[in-house]
């Protein structure tokens, strides 16, 4: 089976994450995201894989290449308009024989089984069968509800709660047989929840839901992003991550300088030639990066801190995300959900708490925000 990988969005929700960077490519546990799902795949012995690309598509490209280093050969196709999820297939469909192809949105983190999802989809005849998962609050998703046969009786996009009809969610993840591209136009954007796929069920094609109950997460916002790490941390999701564990759950990647008087609580994950001074803490569920400075007495709660960021002395930083090259000044205290892009600077004793959103390269002179 092939495979196809939709990472063209302009992932906005986590920007300024994403300003540069495109949202599959930014690291998770110091690894870009994208990886995870290649490795997925590649369990499932699916290695040839398309990548329909977009926005800043040549990340993917530069950094993948064909794929071979990690056992798999991928195909980039990099659109110059947005073409949307059924358009991006479509665009591709060059590329497939008849077999059955899989179709994965590029910001999930999950552990789908691709052998019970095709047998599964083989067994009922299924034209196309999505992954359903249950979320508690479905109103930001497309719910999918079933027949007592589970076929897909009909698609709602992101509903009101009076709407809701079914704890069951589209997932992201999908198998379709190749035929069904023939209802979707070419060269258009095209979405499968709000265009094709309400076209197969007008024509009575068999669409069946797959109820999956392993791990899923959308890593699209920063709330998400954030407990994506900690779901790796805590070994909610198998990840493959760099680094020896140097006591439990903490990994400590080559090339290191920790003082002996720095406190490392795990899990937690530090990258390579990382220093960590006299007194300063890192706690549970914390991602430090590499190349990453922390000086005395910082403390960092449960964060995420990208590569060559400095964090000054006396720093506190909780629940918050740090992109590349962010530097700290002394006594600077970050909380709340805050992110800050690449190489924002913060002067001395500012506090920034109210989840703040800082644009790439931003200054904050010293003692200016306090709330
Ligand atoms: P937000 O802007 O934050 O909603 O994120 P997003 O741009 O990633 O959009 P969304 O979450 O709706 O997209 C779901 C998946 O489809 C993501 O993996 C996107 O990268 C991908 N995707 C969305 N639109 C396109 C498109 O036009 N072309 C391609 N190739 N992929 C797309």
């Amino acid at each position: 089976m092939k495979a196809v990988i939709l990472v063209g969005g302009q992932g906005t929700r986590l920007r300024p994450l994403t300003n540069e960077i495109p949202k599959p490519m930014l690291p998770m546990a110091n690894i870009p995201f994208f990886e995870h799902t290649l490795r997925l795949l590649k369990s499932y012995g699916i290695t040839d894989i398309i990548l329909s690309s977009g926005y800043l598509g040549d990340h993917f490209r530069d950094y993948f290449k064909d794929g071979s280093h990690l056992g798999v050969k991928l195909t980039h196709v990099i659109e110059d308009e947005p073409l949307g999820t059924c358009g991006a297939v479509k665009n591709v469909e060059g590329l497939f024989g008849k077999d059955t192809v899989a179709v994965l949105n590029g910001d999930i983190l999950s552990s789908v089984n691709f052998e019970h999802l095709l047998l599964f989809h083989k067994e009922r005849g299924a034209k196309v069968t999505l992954t359903l998962y249950s979320v508690e609050d479905p109103t930001a998703y497309g719910l999918v509800p079933l027949n007592g046969d589970g076929r897909v009786t009909e698609f709602v996009e992101k509903p009101s709660f009076d709407q809701v009809t079914t704890h069951w969610i589209n997932a992201g993840i999908y198998l379709i047989e190749p035929e069904v591209l023939k209802y979707a136009p070419k060269g258009q954007n095209y979405s499968f929840e709000r265009g094709l796929f309400p076209a197969l069920l007008d024509k009575n094609i068999p669409i069946y839901g797959f109820p999956y109950s392993g791990y899923w997460k959308d890593i699209g916002s920063p709330q998400n992003y954030l407990k994506a790490h900690h779901d790796i941390l805590e070994g909610r999701v198998t990840f493959d991550y760099h680094g020896q564990e140097v006591k439990p759950r903490v990994y400590i990647a080559d090339g290191c300088n920790i003082s002996d008087k720095a406190n490392l609580f795990g899990p937690s994950i530090v990258g390579k030639n990382c220093s960590i001074d006299d007194n300063a803490f890192v706690f549970s569920c914390t991602t430090i990066g590499n190349n990453v400075k922390i000086a005395k007495s910082a403390k960092i709660y449960d964060s995420i801190i990208f590569d060559d960021v400095e964090i000054g002395e006396n720093c506190i930083i909780k629940s918050s995300i740090l992109a590349r090259g962010v530097r700290l000044g002394d006594e600077v205290h970050i909380d709340n959900l805050s992110v800050l892009g690449d190489e924002v600077k913060v002067g001395h004793r500012n506090y920034l708490a109210k989840g703040i959103k800082l644009s790439p390269q931003s200054i904050i002179k010293e003692d200016q925000i306090r709330f």
